[in-house]
Order: structure tokens, then sequence, then C-alpha cells
């Protein structure tokens, strides 16, 4: 999955002929898995259609202040909640006028309205004859514009639709997507850091065909490896046996079965790790010997004798250096100060309560309502929500701490 999945990307379109190569630019990050909304300057039409992009994009096209329909009751094209929707606005291509109207707040067209609004990184990819890209009132223009804090993507030598050859034309659109995901990456609030994830319930065998196991249908944990992946973390997610399957390509799923086997797979990894958190249903107890053969009825009824597995976070506590350690409670009764105990006992930086009391939340199902309790005591409470956004609130908890 690339980082620009699920960006709202903003594409700004000024008139030049490098506008030609826009659609291409429109469907590539539309397959990267970005929403693409349009907004062009008035002379751009000219150079690459509206309903070719609006196709593209699944998304209007705008480039007037009023918005076209009943002329009763005229409306107009919001460029303030247009900027704000962008979490990213790539002017590209984007000619002298539009650098220089950038470089100096004018403001006469919606696409102009829509940068001086925008609160979200710009990136720029500049098109024009090699003379004008050389002209020091351009390099002027660019250098302030660099200066913003806005990325440009440079023009690149080569044949330009004067007929002369030299540097003015717009980046080739995957490079661009190159370099907006490298640029997000970069910027990626976990960028560089190693994020260790347990899931999912474990299996202890009885028998070859029986095991002891419990209802966890890992999702919690896979959310969290996913929004960890989607904020720019390497992640290794040890999970149990569960129905799901990872999406983001830097999540490394090390599946296991038995409790043992998690111990064994996560202190392989752990010791590199920034951030560890054990998000599965660790069985307390195993059969202490498992039989060999599928236990027969006819033996009458077995005595099946147990012993303690292994406390995998106790041992990730005791063994942490400088790695940031998040737990999970389950409880039924006294639920804070319990969750409060484990977090200390087991030597964590916080743990996340669960409730088992509220019939929606938790284990087998989709949602969870969590409490995100601290070291030092204090506590946040979420409501009821689904898991994929209690992952996002829970990464908004650890990042200020990392
Ligand atoms: N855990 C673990 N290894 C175990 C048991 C639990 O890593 N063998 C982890 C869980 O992943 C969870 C936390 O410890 O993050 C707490 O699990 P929980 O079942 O609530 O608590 P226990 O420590 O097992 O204590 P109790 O069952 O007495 O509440």
């Amino acid at each position: 999955m690339s980082v620009l999945s699920g960006k709202k990307v903003l594409l700004g379109i000024t008139g030049g002929i490098a506008a030609y190569k826009t659609p291409l630019l429109v469907r590539a990050l539309v397959k990267k898995g970005a929403e693409v909304k349009v907004v062009m300057t008035p002379s751009a039409p000219d150079f690459v259609t509206p309903l070719t992009l609006s196709t593209l994009s699944n998304n209007p096209v705008v480039s007037t202040f009023t918005a076209e329909g009943d002329s009763d009751h005229p409306a107009w094209n919001n460029h303030v909640e247009l900027a704000l929707w962008a979490d990213l606005f790539l002017i590209a291509p984007a000619t002298s006028n539009t650098l220089s109207s950038m470089a100096h707040a004018r403001c006469n067209n919606l696409l102009l309205a829509c940068y001086l609004s925008a609160q979200c990184p710009i990136f720029i990819a500049p098109a024009m004859d090699l003379d004008m890209y050389a002209h020091p009132a351009n390099q002027a223009n660019m250098e302030k514009l660099l200066s913003f804090g806005h990325s440009i993507f440079p023009a690149q030598e080569g044949f330009l639709a004067s007929g002369l050859e030299g540097k003015g034309r717009m980046m080739e659109p995957e490079e661009i997507i190159c370099g907006l995901e490298e640029n997000l990456q970069a910027k990626a609030p976990l960028n560089g850091k190693q994020v260790l994830i347990t899931a999912g319930p474990t299996y202890e065998a009885i028998d070859p065909v029986r095991f002891i196991g419990n209802h966890s249908s890992g999702k919690m944990g896979f959310a969290l490896a996913e929004e960890a992946a989607a904020l720019g973390a390497r992640v290794v997610l040890v999970s149990g046996p569960t129905a799901l399957s990872v999406e983001h390509p830097n999540i490394h799923l090390v599946p296991v079965t038995s409790a043992a086997q998690m111990h064994a797979a996560v202190f392989e990894h752990y010791a590199k790790m920034d951030v560890a958190i054990a998000a599965a249903a660790v069985a307390d107890f195993r059969p202490s010997s498992p039989a060999e053969q599928k236990i027969k009825k006819q033996t009458g009824l077995p005595q099946i004798h147990l012993t303690e597995t292994v406390d995998i976070l106790a041992q990730m506590g005791h063994e942490k250096k400088s790695q940031f350690l998040l737990g999970f409670a389950l409880e039924t009764e006294n639920e804070l100060s319990n969750a409060k105990g484990k977090c200390a006992r087991k030597n964590l930086d916080a743990i996340v309560l669960n409730s088992l009391n509220d019939s929606d939340a938790g284990f087998g199902g989709s949602q969870n309502k969590i409490t995100y309790i601290k070291n030092d005591g204090s506590t946040v409470s979420f409501n009821l929500k689904p898991k994929t956004a209690v992952a996002k609130d829970i990464f908004t908890q650890i990042l200020p701490a990392l």
C-alpha cells in the first residue's frame, strides 16, 4: 500500500502545454488509493478537458468562483472548504504566471484562492520554456516559494513545446508520484521506527486435533499494525491463528499458533524495536503434556493437567531498554485499578483497558471501547468505535511519548 493511500490530493492545473499529462497524474494518484479533486485556472481547460479529469478523478472539476447551475440560486465554489479538505496540494504544471502569483499572494482565480487558504503541504511542478525557467525573476519566485516550506519538483531537460531543447519540461507524472511518496514517507511520524505487535489468540494443544483457545479475532492487533505502517513504521506482526490478512507492504506477518511460539517469535525481534504492543490474547495456561495421539472417548474422561504459559509482555517489560511498551488489559471487575496494577507489574509505559462490561465492545467484534492509561496514572477514555479508529486513537496517545 502506498503512503498516498487514503490521502486527499488537491491537484491544481494551470494553463501550460504540460497540462496534457495531468490525466496520467490523476489516474496514477487514484491507483495509489488517493482521493483526487481538481481545480484549474481559467486557461487550463484549453489544454486538457475538465470532463477527462472529472471522469478519472470521480469528482467534479472546478475552475470558477461561482458554481454552474441554477442562475436563480447562484452558489459559489468554496475555495476555503476545498483547500482545507486537502491533505496535500499539488500544482502541476505551474506556469510562470502562477508561480509569480503564488509568491506574491495574488488571488485572481480559484486555484490561487485555494493556494492562499491551504494549510496542507504544497508541492509545485513548474513547466515553461527554458529561458523563462532560467529567468532570475522565476528563479527568485521559486526560492521564495521554497522559503515558505513548499516543495518544488524541478523542471527537467528535454524537448520543449517551443521547439527548443533545455530545462523547462514538467517532471514526468511517475516521477512526481515517486517524489510525493518519498516526501510523505520522510515526514511520516513513525518513519525509521520499528514496531512489534502481538495479535490474535493462541492455541494450546490438548492432542493433535484439540486445543485450548479463545475468541480473539486479532482485529485490534491487525488494525494497530496497519495504523503503525500508515504512520511510516516498519512493523513485525506476530499473530496467533486468525482469518485476517495484512495489506500494507511494510508489515511483516509472523504467524504462530501457541504461546511458546509467540514468545520465541517476539524475542527474535524485540531488542531492536522502538515500540512494542501486546494486543494478543495469549492463553495463560496450556496442557502440560499434549497427547501425541488423538484422545479416544473409550478411554473415559481425560484428566488434562495444565501448566502456566510464559507471560510474554511481562518479560518484554523486564528486558525493556528504550522501547515504548504498551499492553492491553481485559478486565471484568475493578477495571481501572486492576489495569493500573498490571501496567506497573509488567513495567509498561501505558496500558489499554478493554471493558468486557460493554456488550458491543472487545474481543471477537469489530468495535472497541477503551481507556488509555499512562504509567503516571493519568487516563483518557474513548467512546465505542470501530477498531480501526481505536488504533488511530492509541497511536495519537503514543506519538507524543516517543
Ligand atoms: N500477555 C502476554 N503473555 C501472556 C499473557 C498475557 O503477553 N502469557 C499480555 C497480553 O497480550 C496483554 C497483557 O499481557 O497485553 C494482559 O493480558 P491479560 O489477559 O489481561 O492479563 P494477564 O496478565 O493474563 O492477567 P489476568 O489473566 O490475571 O488478568
